[in-house]
């Protein structure tokens, strides 16, 4: 059955720019969705160039299978986090690469099907569930009605950047004790009651989705993991491409890029260095690149992409 995986590859022709991929070349695509950007990476390593891509989501794999048939022979497709693509690619007889690119976040696909509730609606329809990989974890209900008010409130004022963190989680602990497990619609609710997110550009529980969706899948846990393995996996002179799309992402691939570019990261009080500090990265991109009004306009989900490009060095990498 042919899967109908509807999603624009963000920043397409930036991406290839910035990859610099020769003929021959192996890449690892992280996050490889649908397919969009690892077609064209291997359009530009063939005739011989190999594609290992990963994503937890099965269906994204079947439906990248699918896209990338006119390759057959040349990719390889691993249902698996990008925490380990550095195990995957040695796994699969590559020690190093010559590229790794993370696209990360959802894909339209994943957030136009209503059931794997990425997507709200004002009336609260949709599953309350945001797993990348629906094989595993707790989906956003079992964290809804299982997690401590406390780690809620951590979890809305860190990975929403909401004020009122506390009020909403305990208006969901109240409410839980009643209903046992919340709803979307319950969700909503409450986000109105409890008057958090009001006054943003968005729909007041814009953030509170993002947050929970953040915590259900340890979304930043996984791309600092991530980033350290695609260090591991690269070959010096390799390359390394991040597409963030939003602010907490977009500060951790710099703030990760800064620290391996710098010889010593030992706090600035600490009159000798006992690090041993190694530059493992070159940051490329000074600030990151984001997409033209024609892409935005064209595909307004590219509005918040934000793409950074570093360089391996010699360095062995921790
Ligand atoms: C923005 S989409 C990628 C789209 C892809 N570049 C394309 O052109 O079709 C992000 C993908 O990353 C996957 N993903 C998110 N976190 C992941 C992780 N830790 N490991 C592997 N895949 C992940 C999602 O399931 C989703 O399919």
């Amino acid at each position: 059955m042919t899967i109908r995986f509807q999603h624009d590859p963000v920043l397409l022709e930036e991406t290839a720019s910035r990859l610099e991929l020769q003929p021959g070349a192996v890449v690892v695509d992280g996050t490889v969705g649908g397919g969009g950007h690892a077609a064209m990476i291997l359009e530009q390593t063939g005739p011989d160039g190999v594609l290992i891509g990963l994503d937890l989501d099965p269906a994204a794999l079947e439906a990248a299978e699918q896209r990338l048939e006119p390759f057959r022979g040349r990719f390889e497709l691993e249902h698996a986090s990008f925490r380990i693509l550095d195990r995957i690619a040695l796994a699969s007889g590559h020690p190093q690469v010559d590229a790794v690119l993370l696209d990360l976040g959802v894909s339209s696909f994943q957030l136009d099907e209503p059931e794997r509730g990425f997507r709200f609606s004002d009336e609260g329809t949709g599953a309350l569930d945001m797993r990348m990989n629906p094989q595993q974890q707790a989906s956003a209900r079992d964290l809804l009605a299982q997690a401590p008010v406390a780690q809620l409130e951590t979890w809305f004022r860190e990975y929403g950047e909401l004020r009122g963190a506390r009020r909403l989680a305990r208006a969901i602990a109240t409410e839980r004790e009643r209903t046992q497990a919340l709803d979307c619609a319950d969700l909503v609710r409450l986000v109105r009651e409890t008057g958090v997110g009001r006054g943003r550009r968005h729909h007041p529980a814009t953030r509170v989705f993002q947050a929970i969706r953040i915590a259900v899948n340890d979304e930043l846990g996984a791309l600092r993991e991530g980033l350290a393995a695609a260090e591991r996996a690269l070959r010096p002179g390799g390359r390394l491409v991040v597409i963030a799309y939003h602010s907490l992402e977009d500060r951790i691939v710099k703030h990760h890029f800064r620290e391996a570019a710098r010889a010593c990261s030992c706090a600035p009080e600490v009159p000798i260095c006992i690090c041993d500090g190694v530059v493992t990265l070159r940051v490329i991109t000074r600030k990151p690149v984001t997409p033209d009004f024609s892409e935005i306009e064209a595909n307004p989900r590219a509005r918040s992409a934000r793409l950074r490009v570093a360089l391996r060095t010699e360095a062995e990498a921790a």
